[in-house]
């Protein structure tokens, strides 16, 4: 088309028009052609809805970029667009214009030269009608505005944001396909990277994409919120959430309970991949921002890849469905598990028994059968005929469970919740799940003969055990006082006099290592039953087991045979079970068997702290004095790992769910020495991924993997934060979503002089300030984000212990809201968006001195 006038294009273009329309049937009915256009918007002119709502007109987002036709709320100061009609067709200026011809109702948009850049695309319309409605539509209906048939509307073509009683999803007899997509930046409104689509094969969920990789599942609709947004129950105030499922169509919307108010609301995608709820908060008139994940590393798609399940409490985060093995090895020790797991055993067809599997999100269902009326007993039995069959799941949670699901591939993106998500049963070989009858039996009769035989044999070695343990315990009598007045002389004389003081370590050369029969081990735990599992984590299964004197353990069964030779796991275990202090959870023993490697520790009667921390009824049972026993017990702990005198030992995952209790809540590492077990003989020409917890990682090991004993002071740092304020550090992947995390909380109000205001409320005033406001310091300090600015762990011991000492005033810390979110003197923060592969190598975890 040549460059013409407006009217000689419009013209232009209705000629064109017209003589298509000779062609059909229409044409026969338009008697009155009209051939002047209306101009509907042109220049600074706008079309504003019924109640002032939203306008439509030209804008221009940056000082840099062209003008577009878009729709905004009329209200909001700052100039929120929610729909764009020429997102990739910038005008170069604001003289365009945008019309409609009268003849068959279609709407163009008109560049400052007379091209037409943009038209809605519709069948002919007798008497067409432009309206913008207050809900944020702009609709093309025909005759009267009473009339009900919408021709065209903007809805049907959604932009960045999902506006109340929009529609995101699929007209299936159309093929229209409803999405959003993000700006390409805040300034720029052109197709960004970022989409969420609607996938309806099998079972239908919404999937996030960045170009054309999947970066995040919402899981399945349960019924009442999509499986894998259990966000979604705390956003819900005010606010009703439809998924519809139909012959003809299948779509997510949202809608607002009181209409009248007006109040605005919309679901986006940022242009760097957050998907957020935006609402409109008329007295501070502002947007109050709620995140919807992704938001950590089990949100990030396949990050277990197939059989496997994700769980940010767990290190690493990736484990197989029981049953199942890592299908490689070495990256799935150092923390990939993009590869997935691979079943033990051979399935048996209809022999077969299904595991089930509490709080999961459900795998990605692509090409799922789905049964809306089928019991779960009978999706159960039509499972099991089917061999191809790998799980199934009520299809709704409401109203007890309703409904069939089945999948017939491999399980993928699976991750459990603390709360929510549902139970999947996936099919295992029946001797993964007890066996039957006689099998069972005949292992029964042999076990019991060997385990008898065994346990004759074993008394001996008991007698000889025990004996050991009594050495031991004489050991763990050192005095464990708080970091009070007190222990500032102990301190001082560990100092000065004798280092083994300090560490606790037992005087006597060389512990003995017990090695204990397989057999034992499975009397002791009930043949490693259910009721016996204590958890699952990282590196394996735990399970709770009492020897037969009475004596009460924590059995670690290793997952998987860590790659060394027995014998050289056995010294890796003499090394650690040399290490021995108060405050770390104590080696007692090992089983090695075949394939099977356990690691026996002595058993916590109070489990985990963060058992306690972020639970909303045990929280109070922790007061100021157990929680500042716990901060000093964990810091002498670390400081025996970093400076005892013949290997320094990095723990590298340092968190809340690592530290154990004991029946007077004496704080005990785990895990630690675990990178000695499974870090060896590493492959440095492999990429992989940082290995550890985000929300504890000191910012240069997640993005330069470099560690070093301050990452750990960095983790005890955030540890030390979380015990005085209940609050669990949400991680730094929200960076844009402006909720300050826990690190930032503590830093503001440090900064105003009000450090107190993060306490944790359920301690009430049972604490004495100036310990408190200590702790939060010296929190604080170990958080900074410069390495060199960090303390040591003993100064940490010594700074906690010493109420008259001055300490440095803290600086920023590292992942903090204010530092730069938009990376202008640092790359870190780009190097970090919108993905948690930082590909950097993991090194050794502890060095040899
Ligand atoms: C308008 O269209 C004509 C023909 O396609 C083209 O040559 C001309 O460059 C266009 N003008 C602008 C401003 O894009
Ligand atoms: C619109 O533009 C015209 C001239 O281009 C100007 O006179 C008028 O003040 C503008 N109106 C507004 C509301 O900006
Ligand atoms: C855009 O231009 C205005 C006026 O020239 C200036 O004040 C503003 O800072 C600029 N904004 C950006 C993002 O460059
Ligand atoms: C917009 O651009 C067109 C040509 O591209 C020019 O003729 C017109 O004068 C410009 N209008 C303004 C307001 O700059
Ligand atoms: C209008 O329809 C034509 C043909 O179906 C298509 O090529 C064009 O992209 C459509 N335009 C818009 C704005 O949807
Ligand atoms: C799908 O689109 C067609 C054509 O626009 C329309 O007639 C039909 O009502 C739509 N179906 C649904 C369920 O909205
Ligand atoms: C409007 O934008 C300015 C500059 O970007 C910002 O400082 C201000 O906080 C914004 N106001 C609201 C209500 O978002
Ligand atoms: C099992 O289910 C799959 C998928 O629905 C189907 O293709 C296959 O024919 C079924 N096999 C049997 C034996 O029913």
């Amino acid at each position: 088309m040549r460059a013409l006038t407006k009217q000689q294009s419009l013209f232009f273009t209705i000629l064109c028009l017209n003589s298509l329309l000779t062609l059909s049937p229409i044409a026969s009915l338009e008697d009155d052609l009209s051939f002047t256009p209306d101009i509907l918007v042109e220049g600074n002119m706008t079309i504003v809805s019924p109640c002032e709502v939203f306008e439509l007109g030209f804008f221009k987002p940056g000082n840099n970029s062209g003008w577009y036709l878009g729709i905004w709320y009329k209200n909001v100061q700052n100039r929120t667009v929610v729909w764009v009609a020429n997102r990739d067709t910038p005008l170069s200026n604001s003289s365009g214009a945008l019309l409609m011809t009268g003849d068959h109702g279609n709407i163009f948009l008109l560049d400052p030269s007379g091209n037409v850049t943009w038209s809605s695309n519709h069948t002919q319309v007798l008497r067409p009608n432009v309206l913008l409605l207050d809900t944020g539509n702009l609709v093309i209906k025909e005759g009267t505005e009473n009339s009900q048939t919408i021709f065209w509307q903007s809805f049907d073509y959604p932009t960045h944001i999902l506006l109340p009683d929009m529609k995101l999803g699929w007209n299936l007899s159309t093929g229209l396909n409803r999405h959003l997509t993000s700006w390409k930046s805040s300034e720029d409104p052109s197709t960004g990277d970022f989409s969420i689509k609607l996938d309806y094969h099998g079972f239908p969920e919404i999937f996030l994409w960045h170009k054309h990789v999947k970066n995040f599942r919402t899981g399945p609709w349960n019924g009442m919120i999509f499986s894998g947004v259990p966000e979604m129950c705390a956003s819900k105030h005010g606010v009703d959430f439809n998924f519809v499922t139909k012959q003809d169509e299948v779509y997510y919307s949202f809608s607002l309970q009181n209409k009248l108010e007006l109040e605005y609301s919309g679901l986006t995608v940022s242009p760097n991949g957050d998907v957020q709820q935006i609402t409109w908060v008329e007295s501070t008139k502002m947007w109050n921002i709620f995140q919807y994940p992704p938001k950590d590393q089990c949100d990030s798609y396949g990050e277990c890849g197939p059989f496997g399940i994700c769980d940010t409490n767990a290190s690493p985060v990736c484990k197989c469905v029981r049953g199942f093995q890592p299908k490689n090895l070495e990256a799935w020790n150092l923390g990939n598990g993009l590869d997935g797991c691979v079943r033990k055993r051979e399935l048996k067809c209809t022999k077969d028994k299904f595991l089930r599997l509490r709080s999961v999100k459900l795998p990605e269902s692509w090409g799922a059968f789905v049964d809306r009326d089928m019991s779960l007993e009978a999706c159960k039995e039509k499972c099991l005929e089917n061999c191809s069959c790998s799980a199934y799941c009520n299809m709704e949670i409401t109203n007890g469970g309703r409904g069939c699901v089945m999948w017939f591939r491999e399980l993928m993106d699976m991750r459990v919740y603390a709360d929510g998500g549902q139970d999947l049963y996936v099919r295992l070989a029946p001797s993964e799940i007890g066996g039957d009858g006689k099998e069972t039996l005949a292992i029964i009769i042999v076990v019991a003969i060997v385990g008898l035989v065994i346990l004759l044999a074993g008394l001996g070695f008991y007698i000889v055990w025990k004996r050991n343990l009594r050495i031991s315990r004489n050991a763990r009598t050192q005095p464990k006082g708080p970091c009070g007045r007190s222990q500032v002389l102990l301190l001082n004389e560990v100092v000065f006099t004798s280092k083994d003081f300090y560490s606790g370590e037992r005087i006597n050369d060389e512990p003995e290592l017990a090695l204990i029969d397989f057999s034992t081990v499975a009397v002791a735990t009930n043949n490693f039953s259910d009721e016996n599992l204590l958890g699952e984590g990282g590196f394996g299964y735990v399970y709770k087991g009492t020897l037969t004197e009475g004596q009460e353990i924590a059995v670690k069964r290793l997952s998987k045979n860590s790659g060394q030779g027995t014998e050289e796991f056995k010294n890796e275990l003499k090394l650690i079970a040399r290490l021995q202090h108060i405050n770390l959870v104590r080696l007692l023993a090992c089983c090695i068997d075949k394939d099977e490697q356990m690691l026996i520790y002595e058993y916590m009667e109070n489990k985990s702290l963060d058992a306690f921390l972020f639970s909303r009824e045990k929280r109070s049972t922790l007061d100021w004095q157990k929680r500042y026993n716990i901060i000093c017990g964990i810091a002498r702990g670390l400081v025996y790992l970093h400076q005892d005198s013949r290997f320094r030992i990095i723990h590298r995952d340092l968190k809340a769910s690592n530290i154990l209790l004991d029946g007077e809540f004496t704080p005990k590492i785990s895990d630690f020495g675990m990178a000695r077990i499974f870090g060896k003989d590493q492959n440095e020409s492999h990429t992989r991924r940082v290995v550890g917890t985000y929300g504890y990682m000191s910012p240069e090991y997640a993005m330069d993997g470099f560690f070093s004993t301050k990452s750990d002071v960095f983790s005890f740092g955030v540890l030390v934060l979380e015990i005085i304020s209940g609050k669990k550090n949400k991680g730094f992947f929200n960076y844009s979503d402006n909720k300050p995390n826990l690190l930032d909380c503590a830093w503001k109000q440090w900064k105003e002089g009000k450090g107190l205001e993060i306490v944790d409320s359920s301690l009430g005033n049972s604490y004495c300030p100036s310990e408190v406001l200590r702790c939060i310091q010296v929190g604080l300090l170990c958080v900074q984000e410069h390495v060199v600015d960090r303390p040591t762990m003993s100064s940490v011991v010594f700074m906690l212990s010493s109420p008259d000492a001055t300490m440095p005033q803290p600086k920023t810390p590292g992942f903090c809201l204010g530092r730069n979110p938009a990376g202008q003197t640092d790359s870190s923060s780009s190097k970090l968006e919108g993905s948690h592969t930082t590909d950097q190598v993991t090194i050794a975890a502890l060095d040899g001195r």
